[in-house]
């Protein structure tokens, strides 16, 4: 079976979940689970999906238990606050699945269960997919104590569904605190605009790389302020990764953001 019947497959289990609950409540889905909505984010896994069947490795048993829903109920999902976009596990697990087939493809095969830090882990996706190929992952995200919808709360749902003991910290608070060398591979996805301004990126990439027995995994979120001095601040960024670490450059599968592998011994 190809990615895109496993896809197939995934989006028809979803759907069920909300046509049921659409059914039961249809002023609620007509507010905030619409079709359109939901079809939207079903064309991006749809999308993965055929870029899989191109270049991916042949799919494996480990994909399926990834592409089925969240044991969370649709109305769950609204009271927790879980934006739509989150709520499907086939898209955040596929997406990272792509990423790191591009980034880091011994990960998804037989190589020895590396420790790897998850930073800023969202619904962490990469805990999803690498716990299941034996890998020990560990995820950190900020939390915003006193805000009034506290950054990194409406993941909670998923954390709580997928077993992730999430632990916090701010990404703007170098150094980080963990101790020099304590993870083979540490990664940072879309999230590094979030720690500091682009200046500051290459200083936070040092400290990663002080925690990193191995590597890191960076996926670059265009920088907070959009201007043309940050977009030539962010390409002189990724130039100088490749100069100085030979960075080896590519893109996402799912979202064409810029990804970076920074091997530490890369002579
Ligand atoms: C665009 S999401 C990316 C999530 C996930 N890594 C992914 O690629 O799908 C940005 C992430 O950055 C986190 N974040 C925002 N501010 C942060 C901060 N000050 N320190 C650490 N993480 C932060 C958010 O909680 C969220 O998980």
């Amino acid at each position: 079976m190809g990615y895109e019947s496993i896809a197939e497959d995934y989006i028809a289990a979803e759907e069920a979940l909300y046509v049921a609950a659409s059914r039961a409540r249809p002023a609620v889905a007509n507010r905030r689970f619409p079709a359109e909505k939901r079809e939207k984010w079903y064309r991006r896994v749809r999308a993965v999906a055929t870029w899989l069947d191109t270049n991916g490795p042949e799919p494996d048993n480990v994909l399926a238990k990834i592409m089925t829903p969240y044991e969370i109920e649709i109305m769950d999902r609204l009271a927790a606050r879980l934006p739509i976009k989150y709520q499907y596990r086939g898209l955040n697990g596929l997406r990272e699945y792509a990423r790191l087939w591009t980034m880091f493809p011994e990960l998804l095969g037989d190589a020895p269960p590396q420790d790897v830090l998850e930073l800023s882990c969202g619904a962490c996706g990469i805990f999803d997919v690498l716990s299941r190929y034996g890998h020990n992952v560990k995820s950190y995200d900020y939390l915003d104590q006193d805000g009034k919808n506290p950054l990194g709360t409406s993941y909670a749902g998923i954390h709580k569904a997928l077993g992730v003991e999430c632990q916090h910290f701010d990404g703007r608070a170098r150094p980080y605190g963990f101790a020099p060398e304590s993870f083979d591979i540490v990664l940072v996805h879309q999230a590094l605009d979030a720690y500091g301004a682009v200046g500051e990126w290459r200083q936070i990439v040092d400290d990663l790389l002080v925690i990193a027995r191995r590597s890191v995994g960076l996926v670059l979120n265009p920088p907070a302020r959009k201007d043309q001095e940050n977009r030539e601040q962010g390409a002189f960024f990724i130039n100088e990764m490749k100069d100085i670490y030979g960075a080896i450059v590519s893109q996402c599968p799912e979202t064409r953001l810029p990804t970076l592998v920074i091997h530490k011994n890369h002579n």
